[in-house]
């Protein structure tokens, strides 16, 4: 597994392509807009050389590392050798749709197509691609430079080779990865995360104790990095939000209904970090 072309430079598609390329692989890193390509092209350079200041990279290998991302808006050209194309566009399913009919016309017959969703199983994705067995989920974490897990999820029709196709090219890429041999919300990592947070919502709701202690709780209890509170300013309130509203909303689960508190804070514009407050506050 040594050509991969990613589909989507924002967040995630930018790293994704970068972590596959400081370990030698020749990547195509396509989106529709030019903009984007170059704000991934400088937000990886920048990551490179603070490993170069640190001594953890040498120049030489970061200068290779960035010339093995093949910056384009062609779609058609991006994939036109892959081997496997991972697919990290927005979270929106009718985009990611339309892609996946393009890629099963564009990519190479054998290529395995990999979806990078949180939330969108292959299975609302393959039929278009006209290729089901060779359509899966591959769940990176962000920042993808840093955090070493892929989740790989298998639809109803993948087939056993694909998924080593794709667990082969995580391993490439310096990445653990996971199976999971069917599709479920949340896959395993956000799955509990999330019965984790809202279990932590509810003591917060109930009047248990105040946030700041949940976090310390959890933090010194659990030995988690960032408490339940902190880790939502981190990771965007409004994303933890959605992500219980579309599990509430696709389950009718009582236990996934968003809390109340969390709810406020959306409606007031406090979003965490990215605001400057959140459960709290945060100096420029
Ligand atoms: N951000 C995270 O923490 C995170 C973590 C894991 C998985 N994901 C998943 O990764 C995917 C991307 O998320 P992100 O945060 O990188 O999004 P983002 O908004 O940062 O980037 C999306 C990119 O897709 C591009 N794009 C949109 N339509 C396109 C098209 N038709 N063709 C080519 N490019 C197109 C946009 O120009 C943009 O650059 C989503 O499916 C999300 O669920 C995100």
């Amino acid at each position: 597994m040594s050509r991969l072309a990613v589909v989507g430079a924002g967040s995630m598609g930018a790293q994704i392509a970068q972590q596959a390329a400081l370990h030698g692989i020749e990547v195509a890193l396509q989106d529709k807009d030019e903009a984007q390509l170059d704000k991934a092209r400088d937000s990886n350079q920048g990551h490179l050389a603070r490993r170069v200041e640190k001594g953890r990279l040498s120049g030489e290998d970061a200068d290779a590392a960035l010339g093995r991302v093949r910056l384009t808006t062609d779609l058609h050209e991006a994939v036109l050798d892959a081997e496997l194309v991972i697919e990290a566009v927005f979270e929106d399913l009718e985009t990611k749709r339309l892609i996946f009919g393009e890629l099963g016309a564009l990519a190479p017959a054998g290529a395995v197509l990999a979806s990078n969703s949180s939330t969108i199983g292959i299975s609302k994705l393959a039929d278009v691609s006209r290729r089901p067995d060779r359509c899966l989920n591959m769940h990176f974490f962000y920042p993808v430079l840093v955090m070493d897990l892929v989740e790989i999820v298998r639809g109803p029709q993948t087939s056993d080779e694909s998924v080593r196709r794709a667990m082969a090219m995580a391993r490439a890429m310096g990445r653990t990865a996971v199976l999971l041999n069917k599709e479920i919300d949340g896959f395993i990592v956000n799955r509990i995360l999330h019965a984790a947070t809202q279990e932590a919502y509810r003591l917060l709701d109930a009047g248990v104790a105040s946030f700041e202690d949940i976090d310390i709780a959890v933090e010194k209890g659990l030995n988690w990095p960032m408490g339940p509170f902190r880790l939502g300013d981190f990771s965007g309130l409004d994303v933890t939000y959605n992500a219980r509203l579309h599990m509430y909303r696709s389950t009718g689960d009582e236990r996934y209904r968003p809390s109340q508190q969390l709810e406020a804070k959306v409606n007031a514009g406090k979003l965490g970090r990215k605001t400057g407050e959140g459960w709290y506050r945060y100096e420029k």
